[in-house]
């Protein structure tokens, strides 16, 4: 009897994660939300650009950054209606007699995926051998720790679910800098600064050693070597500290991993978060 109850509550949480009231049956379904993408890839991305973030015919219809929500941001029931009915006067057409009512449906649940953090939208795939991945092909453990597990040169990934969009994380594995740029030279912020820029260090005894930066003032300098181990100098003991641009980590995993591997590990990752304990980070 027991049992039963438990199964019952757990049945239940899903629905209680989504937001509040929405007719949409769709809403959390990964496969919806990744065919709701599709269509807006083919009808929308043109006016509102990758990721409904604007582009140069149309405004946002979701802010890039986690957490964050538009002024006056419609619900995803008006945002149906209006996808459906178009804004008379404006450059918004009406899709409804050109987009069938259930993807009209999955539009919206793809934008809710955009709203929410990973977590509320985890993306389909096989997020156990997308774990396989990370510790293995990806080597993202050299750099990354999980629960206590991996390398310190790059930010610990316990919780990044939990505090990142979804777009946030395809774009740090896939884009330069992990940013989107836009046609026509506008520039979409993904995700924010992170100090972990790469530095190379010469002492005055003659070592050179590369890594990336934690932290820096007037007289001193505290780094992570590439190897995982934490340095602090005064700047004394230093012939040269030298910052580079960009990031130590590569950009180009949709194409160093197949295209199930990709998938699987993005599916990993967008499970990968404790949203009691987002704000710890
Ligand atoms: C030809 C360009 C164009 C295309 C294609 C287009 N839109 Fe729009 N859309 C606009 C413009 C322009 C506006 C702003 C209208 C206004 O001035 O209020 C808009 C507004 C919207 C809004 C309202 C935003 C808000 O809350 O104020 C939503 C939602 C939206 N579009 C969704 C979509 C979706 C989904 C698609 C793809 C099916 C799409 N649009 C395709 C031009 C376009
Ligand atoms: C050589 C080290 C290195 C490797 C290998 C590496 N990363 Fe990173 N990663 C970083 C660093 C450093 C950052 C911090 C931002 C920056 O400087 O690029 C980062 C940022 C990220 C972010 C964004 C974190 C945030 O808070 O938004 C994600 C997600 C990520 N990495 C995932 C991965 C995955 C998955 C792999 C393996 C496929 C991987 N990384 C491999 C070093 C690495």
């Amino acid at each position: 009897m027991k049992r039963i109850v438990v199964l019952l509550l757990l049945a239940a949480a899903p629905a209680l994660a989504q937001p509040k009231a929405s007719t949409n049956p769709f809403l959390g379904n990964p496969q919806a939300v990744a065919e709701g993408k599709a269509t807006y890839d083919r009808y929308c991305t043109a006016c509102h650009g990758p990721d409904a973030t604007a582009g140069e015919r149309a405004p946002a219809i979701v802010l890039s950054g986690a957490g964050t929500a538009l002024r006056g941001e419609r619900s995803i029931d008006q945002i149906v209606a209006v996808v459906r009915n178009g804004i008379p006067g404006t450059g918004m057409p009406a899709w409804g007699t050109r987009i069938s009512s259930d993807d009209i449906l999955k539009l919206g649940a793809y934008v809710n995926a955009l709203r929410g953090t990973a977590m509320d939208n985890p993306l389909p795939g096989d997020p156990a051998h997308g774990e396989q991945v990370f510790w293995g092909k990806g080597q993202c453990g050299t750099c990354h720790m999980i629960n206590g597990r991996g390398g310190v040169t790059g930010p610990d990934l316990s919780n990044i679910a939990a505090v990142r969009k979804t777009t946030a994380i395809v774009n740090a594995l896939t884009k330069v800098e992990h940013r989107v740029f836009g046609d026509g030279g506008v520039h979409l912020p993904a995700i924010p600064p992170m100090d972990y820029d790469p530095v190379q260090v010469v002492t005055k005894d003659g070592r050179t050693i590369d890594g990336v930066m934690r932290n820096q003032d007037h007289w001193s300098v505290q780094f992570i070597g590439m190897d995982g181990t934490f340095h602090s100098f005064d700047r004394d003991e230093l012939t040269s500290v030298t910052i580079r641009p960009g990031s130590i980590m590569p950009t180009d995993y949709d194409k160093r991993l197949s295209p199930d591997e990709f998938r699987d590990l993005l599916a990993f990752l967008t499970r990968q978060g404790h949203k009691q304990t987002a704000d710890a980070q």
